[in-house]
Order: structure tokens, then sequence, then C-alpha cells
């Protein structure tokens, strides 16, 4: 999920909380657990510290220093100011609230009204569109009034997982502006756009996809109000998972070296800075994205089932920065648009938006691409940034300024997804019955949404349950 610039939340400013750091001891060699997780993003700590609380052993093997995947933060080192710089808002239901509650990380009100004001230029010229008009307020309640009322009646069970009808309505398999035009629902792209941030292409992909990604659950939670971290800093959640789960059953900075599968249990085989790990488990839990690619950093040799779905899988880039620019005013936000695109929908690969900080002279970025930009190396992305930028100051849209990194990260693959030949042959009835076999279960966003309340959701309603119970057997 990526929010339109014009609802995100003013951060208040807040002092950061001293982290204690307690040194490691070296890890034991051998773990035995129930259950071994591979990935400590928003899916794979979820699923830990539910299962930990249903008195299950788990072990959480991260690639990088500390849990939370998506969940990045920049601290601007001249304020103390945290800046949430992925995972930013989570929906007000009660799951979010208990796992808040459960780890003890106070909730605040994401202030959904606050924000810069937002002006729409195309950063690939860097100036304003001819004619470019976002429709009025009543337009766009009305669109998204009807896009809501359509969404509910034809497909109620849409926002977590992928519950199909089988066969797959001809309708979710067709591009997602097609879904947009036979509908009359064109007032709401440029708003699904700017949410739809990160997704590369949504257009042009089945509907399902737009639909998943502007679903009935979040235009919910858009009239109900968003909440996140009181503190400003969504890490604090990861922070306060690892020490509930405890450094004996959090593996970070751990690179996997072999993964060993059978009827009787699984084997997870990781170096870390401290020495070898092993991590012997009646179950697997796999918590990264599931592309091909991904997977081949884990080693794992996937059976041919899991192959043949898993291959079909692809992912986008996108990913944020946060750069500092004399000539940006950090109290405005500015906003991507295509001048002969249609909708004026702005051109990939490109950033999003760029949104000043008000009162720290940072920006920040948001990047993307298809899935053919997913090879983009960080000195290319910022080549695109930096260009932009260049655009707009050549535009007199911006002032005069030299265009530096303070913070990068690239967060490919994002939005995993397939083609729609792929969704209409019965890919998703297929997918979730990977589950449990050979000892292994997956998560994460390719199997629900590119949402954490929703991932949590499924989890707790579909995921751990099915975990648990497989443990009994
Ligand atoms: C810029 C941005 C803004 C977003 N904003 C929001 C938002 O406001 N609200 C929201 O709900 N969602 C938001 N999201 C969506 C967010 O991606 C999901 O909510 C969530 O992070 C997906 O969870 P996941 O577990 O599938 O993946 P991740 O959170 O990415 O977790 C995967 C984990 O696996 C680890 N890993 C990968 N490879 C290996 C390996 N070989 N060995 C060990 N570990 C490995 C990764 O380091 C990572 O920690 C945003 C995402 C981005 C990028
Ligand atoms: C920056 O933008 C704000 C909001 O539009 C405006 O009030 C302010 O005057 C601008 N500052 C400069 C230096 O242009």
């Amino acid at each position: 999920m990526h929010l339109p610039l014009a609802v995100l939340p003013l951060l208040a400013a807040t002092s950061v909380a001293k982290v204690h750091h307690p040194r490691r001891e070296p890890c034991a060699k051998l773990l035995d657990r129930d259950v071994c997780i591979i990935g400590g993003g928003s899916s794979g700590t979820y699923a830990a510290v539910q299962l930990a609380e249903k008195g299950h052993s788990v072990a959480v093997i991260e690639r990088q220093d500390h849990l939370g995947g998506h969940a990045v933060t920049y601290t601007d080192p001249d304020t103390g100011k945290p800046i949430n710089m992925g995972v930013i808002l989570f929906h007000d239901i009660p799951i979010v609230r208990d796992y808040f509650g459960l780890l003890g990380v106070e909730l605040g009100p994401a202030d959904a009204s606050g924000g810069a004001i937002t002006q729409y230029f195309d950063f690939t010229t860097g100036a304003a569109v001819p004619g470019f008009e976002l429709p009025d307020q009543e337009t766009l309640g009305a669109a998204l009034a009807k896009y809501g009322t359509i969404l509910q009646e034809r497909y109620p069970d849409i926002s977590l997982a992928y519950n199909l009808p089988d066969p797959v309505p001809e309708e979710l398999v067709r591009p997602y502006a097609e879904f947009i035009e036979e509908h009359g629902l064109q007032a709401i792209v440029n708003l699904v756009n700017s949410i739809a941030g990160g997704n590369g292409n949504l257009w042009e992909r089945p509907a399902l996809f737009g639909i998943k990604v502007f679903s009935p659950m979040l235009l919910a939670a858009f009239n109900k109000g968003f909440i996140n971290a009181a503190s400003g800093d969504n890490r604090d959640l990861y922070r306060a998972a690892e020490k509930r789960l405890g450094d004996d059953n959090v593996i970070l900075s751990s690179t996997v070296t072999k993964v060993e599968r059978n009827s009787k249990g699984v084997k997870v085989t990781v170096d870390t800075p401290e020495g070898k790990v092993t991590c012997k488990g009646k179950k697997l839990l796999v918590a990264i994205p599931p592309t091909t690619e991904s997977l081949k950093t884990i080693k794992i040799k996937l059976t041919e089932g899991e192959s043949r779905l898993f291959r079909q899988f692809k992912g986008v880039l996108y990913g944020s920065a946060v750069v500092t620019n004399a000539g940006f005013n950090d109290s405005t936000a500015l906003s991507n648009i295509g001048t002969d695109n249609p909708y004026n929908l702005m051109s990939l690969p490109g950033t999003y938006s760029y949104s000043g900080e008000s009162g720290t002279n940072k920006v920040r970025a948001y990047y993307g691409g298809t899935e053919s930009n997913i090879g983009l190396t960080e000195e290319e992305i910022k080549a695109l940034i930096t260009g932009e930028l260049d655009n707009l100051e050549r535009a007199g849209t911006i002032g005069e300024g030299d265009t530096e990194f303070v913070f990068f990260v690239n967060h490919s693959p994002y939005h995993v997804h397939v083609d729609s030949e792929t969704v209409a042959g019965g890919f998703y009835k297929e997918l979730y019955e990977v589950e449990g076999k050979t000892n292994t279960f997956w998560t994460g966003a390719a199997f629900v949404d590119q949402d954490s309340s929703l991932i949590w959701s499924w989890s707790e309603e579909y995921l751990v349950p099915l975990i648990v119970d497989s443990l009994k057997k």
C-alpha cells in the first residue's frame, strides 16, 4: 500500500526512544523448534509472535540485522524525527490493536488530513500538464461509492487472500482499465494510482489485482481512519517483537545455506556473524517473496508442484529514498503524471511522488517501475531521480539545487503477481493447496495483499490455525 500525498500523516515530532541493544550471546549451534521461519518481515514476525503466544517454539531467520522487512525508518539526524519510509499506516481494526497491545507498543491516529497540498507535474518534462484536472469531490465521491457497491455485491470475499469464484469471472481476468471503463469509474483512477504506487502498471494487469490493491477493506479503512505507532516510528513494533521472541529465537544477519525437508521434518542451516546455526523444526514457514529469484537466496529445492506455481510469480520495481535539494520547498509535495499517457498516468520507471518533510529540508521519494525494470541498479535509480529533479528545476517548478541522497532502499520484488492466463487457469485455487505439503507453509504479501493489516488478518484466520493444527498431528 502506498498512500496519496494528500492523506499522508503529519508525523508528530517526537524524540526517538533510546533502544537498548543487549550484547548477543553466541548463538547455540542447534535449535530444536516446532517451526523454523525464514523471513522476519511483516508476515513472518506476526506468525512467529502468534505461534509463540500459543505455546509453540519458533526461530525466525532474517537476512537483515533487524526484523521488520518493508517497515523501514529514516531518522533525520538534524531533528531526530523518525520518518517511516516503508510501511506507514495500519487499518483501525481489532487485530492491529491487539497485536500492538500484545507487544506493548502505543498506537496513535495517523492523521489523514494533514500534509502538504499536492501539485501535479510530469517529471519527464518537469512541467505542468495542460488541461490536467482532478475530478471534483462530488464526482469522486459518487464514483467511489459505486465502486464500493459493485465490489461488495460481486466479490465480498476478495479482500483477504485470493478467494476467487471457480471458474474465475472473466471480468477479473481482463485488464483493470477495462473494469474501470465498463463501470464508468474513470474518476477514481488518479486516486487509485496514488494509493497503488509501487504496483507497476496495475491498469494493464488483470482487474483482480486492481481490486485487491484498492479493495472494499481499504475503502472501509479510509472511512474509519488509519493508525500507526504513536512514536511515529513503525519499527518500534518490530523492536518489541524482537524482544518478546527473545535473542535465542531471532537469528539476524543470517544467510541460509541449506534447507532440507522430508516427511519427518525440516532443517535449515544458516551462516551468521556468530557462526553456523541449524534450526531443526517440525515445520517450516517461508515468509520471503516466493519469486524464483528470491527463493534462490534460501537455496531451497522446490517440489515439482511448488516450482510449477512459483515460477509464474513476477514482482515489480519499488523503493524509496530520502534526498536533499536546496531548490525543493519542504512544505510542498509533487505527484508525477504523464502528458500523453491514458488518464495522464505517470511514465514508468519513475518517481511516484516527492514529498517534503516539513522543517527537515528532507524530501521523500517513492520510485518504481514495471516487471521489466526490476533489474535497475541503485546507481541507475539514483540517476533517474536526479534527472527528474533536474527536469523540475529546468522547467522552473522547483528552485535551483543539487540532489544528494541521504537514504535509499529498494523494496523489490514488490507486488508479486501472475499474468492473466495464469489467473484464468485457476492459479490461486492451486496456490493455497501447497500449504502444509512437505511440512512447509508459505506466507507474505503474494498470498494476501501488499498490506500488513490484511496479512495479519489472514494469518490469524487461516494460516496460524492451519500450522497449529498440523503440529497436533
Ligand atoms: C514504500 C512502502 C510503503 C508501504 N506502506 C504500507 C503501509 O502504509 N501499510 C501497509 O500495511 N503496508 C505497506 N506496505 C506494504 C508492505 O510491503 C507489507 O505490509 C508487508 O511488508 C509485506 O510483508 P511480507 O512479510 O510479505 O514482506 P516483507 O515485510 O518484505 O518481509 C520479508 C522479509 O524476508 C526477509 N528475507 C528476504 N530474503 C531473505 C533470505 N534469503 N533469508 C532471510 N530473510 C530474507 C527480508 O529481509 C524481509 O525482512 C508498504 C511497502 C512499501 C515498500
Ligand atoms: C513553501 O511552501 C509553502 C506552502 O506552499 C509556502 O507557504 C512558503 O512560502 C514556501 N516557501 C518558500 C521559501 O517559497
